[in-house]
């Protein structure tokens, strides 16, 4: 009975504890929520009551509010109703906001009742940032929202349907400084419009329907995106005037010609990358560029009247640092352009048609002449891969004076040995470039260029850091031909290449980090691994049988899978596992056994027998005796047995062995 009663009680008091615990969660849920201020993705329907009039900040973004109602919260600042179903606002539902400075309506149904909507706007005296993108909105809308945002420093209308924008877009929003109207369906743009917005310093218009810029007078703006429209001209009247402008993005356009740009500019960083440029060739597109640019402003430019002279000529005092020129079409370096970038420090022009970058003074396309001058005084990086390069420059140090990267991925090229110049000459089928004597070379990427060999004193004088030799199928390196870079080099990669040990020639590397060795048919690990101070090794897919000799003391990550290691020697798996080492792939190692398979992972766990050469002797010991032991208990027994029975009961043992045959013969007779 008191047994009983105790239960009861025990039960009601769990019950008890529970509803009181799941009452007091509740209230503690509600109460954080209101002074936390996270009602944002919370299905509500409609502005939850009772907000905090102190929120400077109110998060209700991701619900299913339909309708904005007045709410009073004095001194909030941003206010977040993105990804909601907002389709009215109520007139005065802003009135008490007197603080908002940034609102968030992206995402919403403000296609619906624009004209009173729109009244609620008048309210905000102070707002500086606001989102309307993915509201389905055209231009009139966009006006119609803006016409009484005069405080508006910052417009954000992703994603909407605008198609083209007039003198009355941005008429009553002169203090706008950004402007985001990427993702719309512009194609027009009225002269004039963005003449009264003098603080304009961001516009973004990417991802519109824009076909050609004839002139750009934006000279307040510093950052113009115009990528991916399909832009095939920009062009700039000749002007005196200084434009601003230092970040120009024209990637992803049907660019024939490089853009006509102001001839004062600040202009640091140029994305051309995936256009049309280059395909008329270098000279058709310059003298065309020319014409065009008469066309379209009715007017010789004064550059042009000189015969030598183009539209381009003022690129000699840019200050562009930063030009990006990959996926165009080009077939020769376009060395006009480039002969006075004096500040150019990247350059990309991977992924074109280039066969040999030469000088060419004459303009002349395939003209053979070397660069002799110093052409791109400040390059530091230069992107060429994919392209067709056989021959660079005879002196890169004299042509890029401070080249530091240089990525030739994917090209056709051929690294001379120490001895070696650059040779040009038509009458050697040798044709190769010479990275010995470049001082400043420190990143040498030469993936996938079908090189055969390295020969000694390739890298002579030149202080790499990084090496890439990845994808050169059978390459061989030549005993001591990175010796040069054994106190520099401190990455090294030489994955896919499918050489033997035979064919590996490294030098111990005193500060090589990284080292991928990684699809070769390697059946012992390079030399230097042993005394190379490693971070991260890759080995995979290659013959090793054994990791034994690889240093750990620093290591701490390495790729193993896809090698042919022996089970019985997998006691580097627990040096390993002390030093804790990263092993990646180590569910996908196995180790070979006799017959099978094994996972690394699982090998601690299998009984597999491993024995070494002196357990091997004393194991052949156990079994020639286990066999005598065995062969006396079958004498014994048949000698017993003979003693018993008839002979022909013995043929049936008969089977056993012939010792025992013949043993048992001779107890028969
Ligand atoms: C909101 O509604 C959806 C669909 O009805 C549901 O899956 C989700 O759990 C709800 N979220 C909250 C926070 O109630
Ligand atoms: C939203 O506002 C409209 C217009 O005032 C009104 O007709 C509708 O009933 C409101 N809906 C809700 C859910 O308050
Ligand atoms: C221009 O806009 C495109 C499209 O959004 C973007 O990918 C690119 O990074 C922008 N360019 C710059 C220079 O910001
Ligand atoms: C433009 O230059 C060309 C060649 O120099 C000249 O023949 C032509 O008259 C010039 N036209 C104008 C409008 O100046
Ligand atoms: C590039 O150089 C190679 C080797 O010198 C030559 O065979 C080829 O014709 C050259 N191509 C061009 C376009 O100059
Ligand atoms: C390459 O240029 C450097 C620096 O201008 C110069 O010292 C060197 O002699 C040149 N080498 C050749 C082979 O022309
Ligand atoms: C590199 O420079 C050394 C002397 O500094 C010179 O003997 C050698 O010829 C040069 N090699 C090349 C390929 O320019
Ligand atoms: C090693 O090189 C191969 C071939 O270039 C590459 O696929 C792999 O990702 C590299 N390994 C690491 C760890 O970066
Ligand atoms: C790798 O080299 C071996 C000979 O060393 C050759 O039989 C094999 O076909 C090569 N594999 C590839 C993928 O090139
Ligand atoms: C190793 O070989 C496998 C199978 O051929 C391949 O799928 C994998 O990408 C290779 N791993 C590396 C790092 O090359
Ligand atoms: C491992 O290193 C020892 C001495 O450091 C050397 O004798 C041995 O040949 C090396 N083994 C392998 C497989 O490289
Ligand atoms: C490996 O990690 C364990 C646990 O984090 C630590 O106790 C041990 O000292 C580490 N060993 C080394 C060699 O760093």
């Amino acid at each position: 009975m008191i047994m009983g009663r105790r239960l009861v009680m025990l039960m009601f008091m769990a019950l008890y504890a529970d509803s009181y615990s799941h009452f007091n969660k509740l209230s503690e849920d509600t109460h954080t929520r209101l002074k936390r201020n996270l009602w944002s993705q919370r299905n509500l329907s409609s502005i939850p009551l009772g907000l905090d009039e102190g929120l400077i900040k109110l998060d209700l973004s991701n619900n299913l509010i339909k309708n904005f109602t007045t709410i009073n919260l004095p001194f909030l600042e941003r206010l977040d109703v993105s990804y909601n179903h907002l389709s009215f606002i109520h007139t005065g539902a802003f009135k008490n906001l007197v603080q908002l400075h940034d609102l968030n309506l992206a995402s919403n149904s403000l296609n619906n009742n624009i004209i009173s909507n729109s009244q609620a706007f008048k309210d905000l005296h102070v707002l500086r940032s606001l989102d309307i993108s993915k509201n389905n909105l055209d231009e009139e809308a966009v006006k119609q929202y803006l016409s009484s945002a005069s405080s508006l420093d910052c417009l954000t209308a992703t994603g909407n349907v605008v198609s083209k924008l007039t003198t009355q877009s941005f008429a009553n929003t002169k203090n706008l400084r950004v402007i985001n109207l990427e993702n719309n369906l512009i194609s027009k743009i009225e002269e004039g419009t963005f003449n009264p917005l003098k603080k304009l310093a961001k516009l973004n218009l990417a991802r519109n329907n824009l076909a050609v810029i004839c002139d750009f007078k934006l000279s307040q703006v510093t950052y113009l995106n115009l990528s991916r429209n399909s832009i095939e001209f920009f062009i700039t009247h000749e002007t005196e005037e200084v434009y601003n402008l230092e970040v120009l993005d024209l990637s992803y356009n049907s660019l024939l010609y490089f853009p006509i740009l102001p001839k004062h500019n600040h202009l640091k960083y140029l994305h051309l990358q995936n256009n049309r440029l280059g395909a008329l060739g270098i000279v058709n597109s310059v003298a065309e560029a020319n014409h065009l640019y008469k066309d379209v402003t009715g007017s010789n430019h004064s550059r042009t009247e000189n015969e030598k002279d183009s539209v381009y000529s003022d690129w000699q005092i840019m200050p562009l640092v930063h030009l990006d020129l990959s996926s165009n079409h080009f077939r020769s370096f376009p060395l006009t352009m480039f002969r006075d970038l004096q500040s150019l420090e990247t350059l990309n022009i991977g992924n074109n048609c280039l066969q040999n970058i030469s000088n060419s003074n004459a303009l002349s396309e395939d003209s053979r002449t070397d660069i002799h001058n110093c052409l791109l005084p400040s390059l530091l990086h230069i992107n060429l891969k994919d392209n067709n390069i056989e021959y660079l420059s005879s002196n890169l140090s004299t042509t890029f004076p401070k080249i530091e990267t240089m990525v030739l991925k994917g090209n056709r090229v051929r690294p001379c040995s120490g001895q070696s110049f650059s040779i040009s000459d038509l009458t050697t089928d040798v044709q190769c470039i010479s990275f010995s004597n470049i001082s400043t070379l420190k990143h040498l990427d030469l993936q996938e260029n079908g090189i055969k060999t390295l020969l000694h004193g390739v890298f002579a004088n030149s202080p790499l850091v990084s090496l890439n030799l990845a994808g050169n199928k059978q390459l061989t390196i030549a005993k001591n031909a990175l010796k040069d870079v054994q106190n520099t080099l401190q990455f090294l990669s030489i994955g896919q290449n499918n050489v033997t040990d035979s064919q590996f020639g490294l030098a111990c590397m005193r500060e090589l980090r990284i080292l991928n060795v990684s699809d070769n048919n390697l059946k012992n690990l390079p030399s230097t691994t042993a005394c190379s101070p490693l971070l991260e090794l890759d080995v995979r897919n290659n013959s090793l049988t054994t990791l034994k000799n690889v240093t750990m003391s620093h290591l701490s990550i390495i790729y193993i899978s896809g090698n042919t290691f022996n089970c019985c020697q997998a006691t580097w798996l627990q040096s390993l596992k002390q030093e804790n080492v990263t092993i990646p792939d180590l569910d996908r190692t196995e180790c070979f056994h006799q017959t099978e398979f094994i996972t690394l992972s699982a090998l601690e766990n299998s009984n597999i027998m491993c024995f070494d050469k002196v357990t091997r002797g004393y194991a052949l010991l156990y079994i020639i005796i286990l066999c005598c032991v065995f062969i006396f208990v079958l004498i014994a027994t048949f000698g017993y047995t003979l003693s018993r029975t008839s002979c022909h009961f013995v043929d049936q043992y008969s089977i056993f062995s012939a010792s025992s045959i013949s043993l048992t013969n001779l107890v028969r007779d």
